[in-house]
């Protein structure tokens, strides 16, 4: 068992075999967080503590800590603010109905990770040290797990360029932070069907661009094309890509998915597009429940001609489509009866929250 012990503001992580001890203000070890649980939407909400550990260019990560939520110091020549030099992770913790507490695959986080630190010319922490990260964050911020059927609790790993630098160059210091936020539904229509937009004014990616990783350089870029869709009443946008302005490739924080007739199909990843960790757990669900799955260029024509259509990620678990809209050209899929999205959603989340036991161990239990 872990606990943490404050220490003038500062925190010290130390490991003790017995139960729990009190030795925080009151309140702070309460089962639950006091907020309203029945009504949590997509905001960040502070919770108690965040992880940060630091390293220097051609070295390993210091050993981190949990400290107190707070915000962070930055020197304004730091490479995260004047070049970009950031990438961020994306998972949740459940609490199962049986109280267990389990995360989703966060391995594969730590391993896109360290891919998009490659490419980005950042040092990463080693998978062994982000798992433990993921860990620590979930429990010392154990209160803000929402109960069972309520939520989860998002949490964020991000690394940060946080060494200064003037030219154009990797910065010499680099920070791995993770903090956690309790979520509710993504959008705010709930779990309704949701209406795409089919942008082909903006692009979020380009071949030999960083469309694979997750950079923070690839959201801000796309601001303009999902706040202008939302302003017009849709859900989100759905990118084409930048080459032939014809073949579609994701929506703009989940994968898409269509299906005709037993087959499901979804874009290659071919550098453009985020490698979801839903997208590659949902092809793998659908293989095992008999769907055939392909994995291939996908025309614009074809989506809109699918029986039915589904977006999937950490923040939109697997959200079925009610409407791709394209120029002035609206079509409606299928969102009543037998869906696909709902077979894949439902044995998604049985897995998350441990009441479907599947043969890859998905779900890692945390104490
Ligand atoms: C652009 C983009 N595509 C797809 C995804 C889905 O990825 P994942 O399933 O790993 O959350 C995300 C979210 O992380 C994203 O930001």
């Amino acid at each position: 068992m872990v606990i943490f012990l404050k220490v003038k503001g500062r925190c010290l992580t130390t490991h003790v075999t017995s139960t729990l001890q009190e030795t925080e203000p009151m309140g702070r070890y309460e089962e639950y967080a006091d907020i309203d649980w029945n009504n949590l939407g997509y905001g960040l909400i502070k919770t108690d503590y965040i992880y940060k550990a630091k390293c220097t260019l051609n070295n390993t990560f210091e050993q981190g800590q949990v400290c107190d939520y707070g915000n962070i110091e930055l020197s304004p020549g730091a490479g995260v603010l004047n070049y970009g030099q950031g990438i961020f992770e994306g998972t949740k913790a459940f609490r199962g109905e049986d109280g267990r507490i389990l995360l989703f695959r966060p391995d594969q986080n730590a391993i896109r990770m360290q891919i998009g630190a490659e490419r980005m010319c950042m040092q990463s922490p080693s998978v062994q040290q982000f798992v433990d990260a993921v860990k620590q964050t979930a429990i010392a911020n154990k209160r803000w797990i929402p109960p069972p059927g309520k939520g989860s609790l998002y949490i964020r790993p991000l690394l940060i360029g946080t060494g200064p630098t003037l030219g154009v160059s990797p910065a010499p210091e680099y920070t791995f932070l993770v903090y956690a936020s309790p979520v509710g539904n993504y959008f705010k229509a709930g779990t309704g069907p949701l209406n795409l937009y089919v942008n082909n004014e903006f692009h979020r990616a380009t071949r030999g661009g960083a469309g694979c990783v997750k950079s923070i350089t690839n959201y801000a870029p796309v601001l303009k094309a999902i706040t202008g869709a939302k302003e017009q009443g849709f859900s989100d946008v759905v990118f084409l890509d930048s080459v032939h302005k014809k073949y579609i490739e994701e929506a703009s924080c989940s994968n898409i998915f269509l299906v005709k007739g037993n087959v499901i199909s979804t874009p290659a990843t071919v550098g453009t597009i985020l490698e979801g960790i839903t997208r590659k757990s949902i092809i793998d669900i659908a293989r095992d429940l008999g769907y055939k799955v392909e994995e291939r260029l996908i025309a614009l024509d074809e989506l809109m001609e699918a029986d039915e259509v589904f977006t999937t990620g950490t923040a939109v678990s697997v959200a079925t489509v009610g409407s791709v809209t394209f120029n002035a050209q609206r079509i409606e899929y299928k969102t009543a009866g037998e869906l696909v999205s709902q077979k894949l959603y439902k044995t998604l989340v049985g897995i998350q929250v441990g009441k479907i036991k599947n043969k890859y161990d998905w779900a890692v239990e945390i104490k």
